[in-house]
């Protein structure tokens, strides 16, 4: 596999373009359709708009975020199986980016101003994790696609009825969120400590009730 013979400065080059392509590229690079693709838009008032895309941006920020983690620990994954599962997760996680895109302009506004932010501290957690180890790495993850599911069981909730096409986006990222935590499970993630779970939920809220807004 080509990624053997990567140096760690290709490494850093390949990082570095991927976090450009995230922060700063138009919704491009989705690999698959929107699971919104066939769904006939609803008509929403302007209070059930602005709603549906302050959520939609906080699901746009979550995904900045799961893209720099993936990349993250890929940077410093020991094992070659668990980098190249990391980087198809992370290929997933970028569709999920473009449509939630897409959406957020469907619903006539922009992402979260910070991407850049929860780029990078993502990128630094999943690094750090990483380095303690594969399995506290795949911990991390595991856990945070876990809190994640959660949480798009509740933007499930909260959507407007009538939003069909944010609730497919949403649905079909929650069962591919599910599936990440899975492979991280069996590819011999450790449980991570109470104290740290609590830490991951605080910075979780922080990070969505600001990217709601801004
Ligand atoms: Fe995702
Ligand atoms: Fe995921």
């Amino acid at each position: 596999m080509q990624s053997r013979n990567l140096t760690p400065f290709d490494r850093l080059l390949s990082g570095a373009n991927n976090a450009l392509r995230t922060i700063a590229a138009p919704a491009a690079y989705a690999a698959r359709p929107s699971p919104a693709e066939n769904v006939p838009e609803a008509e929403l008032d302007s209070r059930q708009k602005r709603h549906a895309a302050g959520l939609m941006r906080i699901n746009h920020a979550g995904e900045v975020a799961a893209q720099a983690l993936y990349q993250g620990h890929a940077t410093v994954a020991r094992d070659k199986n668990i980098e190249a599962q990391m980087q198809r997760a992370a290929d997933e996680e970028r569709d999920h980016l473009a449509w939630c895109e897409q959406r957020i302009g469907e619903l006539d506004q922009a992402p979260s101003k910070l991407s850049p932010v929860w780029y990078a501290g993502a990128f630094a957690i999943g690094a750090v994790s990483g380095a303690l180890g594969d399995k506290w790495g795949l911990g991390f993850i595991a856990e945070t696609e876990r809190q994640v599911c959660d949480h798009l069981d509740s933007h499930l909730q909260e959507l407007p009825d009538t939003d069909a096409r944010s609730r497919a986006i949403v649905a079909q990222m929650r069962d591919e969120e599910q599936e990440h935590g899975q492979h991280a499970i069996e590819a011999g993630a450790a449980q991570l400590p109470a104290p740290v779970q609590g830490l991951m939920r605080l910075t979780a809220k922080l990070m969505t009730k600001t990217a709601y807004w801004v």
